[in-house]
């Protein structure tokens, strides 16, 4: 049992590529296994910050090995321009990273085709990052798809006419402007790209990686309340963001699976439409999302900021199967007089706990609320050097969730950070 799983609890962003960054030095192997470019991982080091969307977060350890895995839909464009801006070589990065066959490929058309849905659902639309996820996972699943191993074929050229003519098919039905030259260059640019780094059946290597002991760590992109099937529907991703994700993602057996690591904000951030039961639309959720900069790491959009919702971390923690909680972000709340945790809902005059089928209806919190800290922590490195307050409310989260929380998480930097046994 040498693969361990790190995903968000949340609705991504939670820090999961800083953490996976900082864990690094006990893994072998860090391997990617859904979503596509909609991620933006951020980590930082050497006071850089780099943004990753489609590359794991274990690229810049040099003795690493990087795999994205079949569960993963990519963009080669996307995938050109961020190892361009990676840093070291394109001859050192192959030792480096490793692409599944087995990946579906985001077309141009997959785009354009994301935009069209959107403008066309109006004020329901999903507020999606609009890199062509949702219509590539679609391709894949109606078995229509274009994956990375194709590209190596003679008829690749013509098989991407046939889905681009497909594609225009069903853009026809859209009032929707769009030039589709304009991606197409920078896309078979990427497929070049693409050719150069090493292209193989990634299941068999993640498993023979396993039987010969290497740690490895899949992981998560987004976050649980974004997964296809337990997230609030429809205002999801295409993708199972779950733990089950990573042995679909990559193709190995739950029997292998070690720990699974949830990783969580203090609070809470959504960014895109949907339901958010405790969102704050006050000076508190400003402040929240000023101090925190939170902001979205690929499309820049403000982030919904709003207080730790337990109901739903319960359920993320449940469908996941949780064995050690990560929290990020307790800086922000720095100087927060008091600090809300919602407990319950109140939906309609009924106080439950379990999250409701229809997210339409009102959902109202019910808060616990807790005694703050005044002290910066960004220069705390042991856990008995935070402030009380703080670890009483680390604490509570443990209680009500019944899930040691292992890690603390202080800044934005690789070192800020704090593991507890
Ligand atoms: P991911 O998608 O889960 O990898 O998270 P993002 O990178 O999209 O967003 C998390 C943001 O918070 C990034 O800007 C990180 O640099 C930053 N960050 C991560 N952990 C911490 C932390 O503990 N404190 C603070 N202040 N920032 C953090
Ligand atoms: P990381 O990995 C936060 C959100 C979008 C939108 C919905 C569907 O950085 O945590 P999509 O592009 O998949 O069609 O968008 O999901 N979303 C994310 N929100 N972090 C992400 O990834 C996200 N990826 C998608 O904002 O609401
Ligand atoms: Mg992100």
């Amino acid at each position: 049992m040498n693969i361990d799983i790190l995903l968000g609890l949340q609705w991504g962003d939670e820090g999961k590529g800083k953490i996976v960054d900082s864990l690094c030095p006990v893994y072998d192997v860090i391997a990617r296994f859904q979503g596509g470019p909609n991620a933006g991982h951020s980590l930082e080091f050497n006071n850089v910050k780099h943004v990753l969307h489609l590359i794991p977060s274990g690229i810049f350890h040099a003795d690493k090995l990087n795999i994205i895995g079949n569960g993963v839909v990519i963009d080669p464009a996307v995938f050109k321009k961020e190892i361009e801006e990676l840093g070291p070589p394109v001859s050192e990065l192959i030792k480096r990273l490793i692409i599944s066959n087995k990946a579906n490929l985001i077309l141009p058309s997959h785009r354009i085709l994301d935009a069209a849905y959107e403008m066309s659902k109006g004020s329901s639309r999903i507020g999606s990052t609009l890199k062509g996820i949702g219509p590539s996972y679609t391709d894949k699943t109606s078995r229509n798809g274009l994956r990375v191993g194709d590209i190596m074929k003679e008829d690749f050229r013509q098989r991407y006419n046939d889905h681009i003519i497909n594609h225009l098919t069903i853009l026809k039905n859209y009032d929707f402007k769009f030039d589709l030259k304009e991606y197409e260059k920078g896309w078979f640019e990427g497929i070049e790209m693409l050719k150069k780094f090493p292209i193989r059946n990634t299941e068999y290597l993640v498993n023979e990686l396993s039987v010969k002991g290497k740690k490895i760590l899949a992981e998560g992109a987004q976050g649980t309340m974004l997964d296809m099937d337990f997230g609030s529907y429809p205002f999801v991703t295409s993708s199972n963001t779950i733990s089950s994700g990573a042995c679909t993602g990559l193709g190995i057996s739950p029997k292998l699976i070690g720990d699974i690591f949830g990783i969580f904000k203090a609070y809470c951030t959504r960014v895109g439409c949907g339901p958010f039961p405790t969102e704050l639309f006050d000076e508190t959720g400003a402040n929240l999302r000023n101090i925190g900069h939170e902001f979205g790491a690929t499309t820049g959009r403000p982030r919904r900021c709003g207080w730790l919702d337990l109901p739903a971390m319960k359920y993320a923690i449940m469908i996941n199967g949780i064995t050690k909680l990560f929290m990020t972000k307790a800086d922000v709340m720095s100087g927060f007089k008091t600090i809300k945790v919602c407990t319950s809902y109140n939906i309609d005059g009924k106080i439950c706990t379990e999250l409701p089928f229809n997210n339409d209806g009102m959902i109202e919190p019910v808060f616990t609320e807790l005694e703050g800290w005044k002290e910066n922590i960004n220069d705390k490195r042991e856990y008995n050097e935070l402030p009380v307050a703080l670890k009483n409310y680390i604490e509570f989260v443990e209680q009500q969730t019944g899930v040691p929380i292992t890690m603390v998480s202080v800044g934005p930097d690789r070192k800020e950070t704090i593991f507890r046994n």
